[in-house]
């Protein structure tokens, strides 16, 4: 089966109405390969500016959504509001998310749950934390993530995976395309024990972690890694080049 690559641009808490409008016009203008579905993800306030203004062969993700559709959770917002105004996709579980805003293992799979019931689809955030990985625990930690998320989803149509060691987050310290693949394939092995070997073959597995136009078309190359979930780099022209890495 071929997976259709995928790259997700997420801006994080960065961006003003001025800034996007720029980076915008700059995708819209970019010769992006049509064979790769790209998605990017400004903060909640500029979501609709962002849908309205971009090229629609780029789909809109929120950064995060919660548990629940309506209610007194102020600060909060629902799965259904995002589709309510267009938008596609979700980023689900970032490593941010879990360290600075200790969401659980649980909430993030409730969150998975309910955004695919609202119509939404779902990049999962996975990923080990560098002295998991120094203690050789990264493959119990991805899986124990996998596990709370698994629970929770019957249809794994709408997931995508991203594999996000935190150590390489925002650092410059990319994982190497072995560290990569060898992660990724362990995913897909866990996918199709757990789960089935048909949403193993299927399930799209991003890479994110100083992913750069420098470096994205060698990681591109590994036969577990179906597209990058990008950060600082998604700010700047070169995510031209990486959504074209695979070309
Ligand atoms: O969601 C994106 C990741 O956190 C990667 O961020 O490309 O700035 O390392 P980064």
């Amino acid at each position: 089966m071929t997976r259709k690559f995928i790259v997700g641009g997420n801006f994080k808490l960065n961006g003003s109405q001025s800034s996007l409008k720029t980076l915008v016009e700059g995708l819209n203008q970019g010769d992006l390969d049509s064979n790769v579905e790209i998605v990017v993800s400004p903060p909640f306030v500029y979501l609709d500016q962002v849908r309205k203004a971009v090229r629609k062969d780029v789909a809109v993700a929120g950064q995060n959504c919660y548990t629940k559709s309506s209610g007194a959770y102020t600060g909060e917002v629902a799965a259904e509001m995002l589709k309510d105004i267009g938008i596609e996709w979700v980023i689900l579980g970032h490593s941010e998310r879990r360290e600075i805003f200790k969401e659980t293992d649980e909430e993030i799979g409730l969150k998975v749950a309910h955004a695919l019931k609202a119509g939404l689809k779902v990049m999962a955030c996975v990923g080990e934390k560098l002295e998991e990985r120094e203690a050789d625990k990264t493959t119990d930690v991805v899986f124990r993530q996998l596990a709370a998320i698994a629970k929770h989803v019957s249809d794994w149509t709408n997931v995508v995976v991203a594999y996000e060691p935190v150590w390489a987050i925002g650092t410059g310290k990319v994982a190497t395309p072995d560290q990569a693949q060898e992660v990724h394939k362990a995913i897909r092995g866990w996918l199709k024990e757990k789960v089935s070997a048909e949403v193993a073959e299927a399930t799209r597995i991003m890479y994110g972690g100083s992913v750069n136009g420098g470096n994205a078309a060698t990681l591109a190359r590994e036969e577990d890694v179906d597209g990058f979930l990008v950060g600082g780099a998604s700010l700047k022209p070169e995510f031209v080049t990486i959504c074209n890495a695979k070309a």
